[in-house]
């Protein structure tokens, strides 16, 4: 696995630290709200466990299944295999997923509880976002890192479904 990576972009103890101020940020941010935290699965689930730790206020959780790359490109669409969206009447909607490209993904799945759901508000919140221009314009509103436009894995970002269980980020060699 190892052998593949170019290099490493931000370490494990980076990554966490980075996650213990915009856990103590989203604690300040919802204190005090009705907050469902709705992650986008199979990227985000390092992503969404090491952060949710730091989030100090009750909140409920809800992983969806959604899947657009093949291999280092976007299909252009965004697969559901949800089955049914979790009530979030009346409760604040804070998205979470791995990285931010062309914002196909968020800009989909943001619209679908717009227009699907009574909820009070959706944010969202990546480990990472591309400097590029996107496909939709759409920034999230909390960042963990902005990186260039290259293509990385690990810390649940794959490719071909591989690296997700590497515990850094790091560049994939061509
Ligand atoms: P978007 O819809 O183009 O914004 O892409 C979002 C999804 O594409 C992410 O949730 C990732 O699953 C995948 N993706 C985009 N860039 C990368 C990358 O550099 N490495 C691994 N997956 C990526
Ligand atoms: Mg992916």
């Amino acid at each position: 696995m190892e052998n593949n990576i170019d290099r490493i972009l931000y370490s494990e103890q980076t990554i966490l630290s980075r996650l213990d101020s915009l856990g103590s940020q989203i604690s300040n941010d919802y204190q005090g709200k009705d907050l469902t935290v709705i992650a986008i699965m199979n990227g985000s689930i390092m992503f969404m466990s090491d952060l949710l730790k730091r989030v100090n206020i009750p909140l409920q959780i809800d992983c969806w299944s959604i899947s657009s790359y093949h291999g280092c490109k976007s299909t252009g669409t965004i697969n559901f295999r949800q089955h049914e969206i979790v009530d979030v009447t009346n409760r604040h909607v804070l998205l979470l997923d791995d990285i931010l490209d062309s914002g196909l993904t968020l800009h989909t799945i943001k619209n679908k509880i717009f227009n699907e759901t009574q909820a009070l508000s959706i944010k969202s919140c990546v480990l990472l976002s591309k400097k590029i221009t996107r496909a939709e314009n759409i920034e999230a509103d909390y960042i963990g890192f902005k990186i260039d436009n290259e293509f990385v894995v690990g810390y649940g970002l794959d490719y071909n479904e591989h690296y997700r269980n590497l515990p850094y980020i790091g560049v994939l060699k061509n």
